[in-house]
């Protein structure tokens, strides 16, 4: 069964402010989908369309062959039967309920279709679901807990088995880490993209961290103003960006012709290594000590800053030649 999501001629205005100009995107089953942007560009506004959340001006949301949306047709499928599931960024936990009932909710929501949560003997049925949604995130034992006794991580944990307890065939997150300290959200990334790729869901994740997009997605979305700039692998996203936003957005970019021809600073070569590399002379400008390296600014001829890196210090104000292979070298189409 086709069950990738396909939206077509989305948009979306709030009074003279447009959110989201007509839009185009396919989430693919089974893939790590992220829409990744700076504040206010749209992200969160077409996540919860995409929910049931918010309804859109014009256009088409389908699953498959089922449409869940269309403004033409006057269609729209209410959230709670898109079976889809939500993680937010505050948590959204009920405080007044314990872990279990918490998650215990989201199923008895989504009573309405084929899930655990449905039927006669549901009781008993409904208490194994929860218990194994929990034992998933490793919060067995703690079922009789608030909120309130649990920490940021944990809270994320049982509002991500409360998505997902009922099975949903889509689990949209609005940055969900952002709540966390740095360490913790290290340590969370690498986890819920575990369990997502061990229950094998279809994920549609919003982020304005480029390092979270890019480590954890199989597709990034890079989106701006209301608009999608690009959509890729995050290897074409970071190599081959279409667009000088998406290039500076993500990573460290040294431009050879401003908003044109770029390389990354980890391409940069201290010696010559390969016979048809481009040679520039630069000056040594900045240097910051990151631990693993030197992280070095240079000022290019053509007057650009560029960054490059290096395992020891070099002096600054020195001249020095830098090389740079021809297929590091990016132009980006005009
Ligand atoms: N209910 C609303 N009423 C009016 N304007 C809105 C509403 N919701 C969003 N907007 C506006 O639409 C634009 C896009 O907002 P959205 O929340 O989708 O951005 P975002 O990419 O999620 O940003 P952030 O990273 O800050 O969460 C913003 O300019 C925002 O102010
Ligand atoms: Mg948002």
């Amino acid at each position: 069964m086709n069950q990738d999501l396909y939206i077509h001629g989305l948009s979306k205005t709030f009074g003279h402010m447009t959110a989201l100009h007509e839009t185009n995107l396919v989430v693919r089953r089974g893939q790590f989908t992220t829409l990744l942007g700076p504040s206010g560009c749209g992200k969160t506004t077409l996540l919860r369309m995409i929910a049931g959340l918010e309804t859109p001006d014009t256009g088409t949301i389908t699953m498959g062959e089922e449409v869940l949306f269309s403004a033409e047709r006057k269609k729209d499928i209410p959230a709670h039967l898109r079976h889809f599931g939500m993680v937010f960024q505050d948590f959204a936990l009920w405080p007044h309920m314990t872990v279990f009932e918490n998650v215990a909710f989201g199923l008895r929501a989504g009573k309405h279709g084929k899930g655990p949560g449905s039927g006669s003997g549901r009781g008993k049925e409904l208490r194994i679901a929860v218990l194994e949604a929990l034992d998933k995130v490793r919060l067995s034992g703690m079922e009789d807990r608030y909120p309130h006794q649990l920490s940021g991580g944990q809270q994320q944990r049982v509002a991500f088995a409360r998505a997902v307890a009922i099975r949903p065939r889509l689990v949209l997150f609005d940055e969900p880490l952002s709540a966390l300290d740095a360490v913790l959200r290290e340590e969370m990334r690498i986890e819920m993209l575990s369990l997502v790729r061990d229950l094998g869901l279809t994920a549609l994740y919003v982020t304005h961290d480029q390092i979270e997009a890019m480590s954890m997605s199989d597709e990034v979305v890079v989106m701006r103003s209301g608009h999608i700039l690009q959509t890729g692998t995050p290897e074409i996203i970071y190599g081959r960006p279409s667009h000088p936003e998406v290039a500076r957005f993500i990573g460290k970019s040294n431009w050879l012709e401003p908003e044109r021809t770029l390389f990354r600073p980890e391409h940069v070569r201290w010696e010559q290594d390969q016979v048809d590399q481009h040679s520039f002379t630069v000056e040594i400008r900045h240097i910051s000590y990151v631990g693993d390296r030197y992280e070095i600014r240079i000022r290019a001829e053509n007057g650009e800053l560029w960054t490059a890196y290096h395992s020891t210090r070099l002096p600054i104000g020195e001249q020095k030649q830098i090389w740079v292979s021809p297929q590091h070298i990016h132009q980006l189409d005009s």
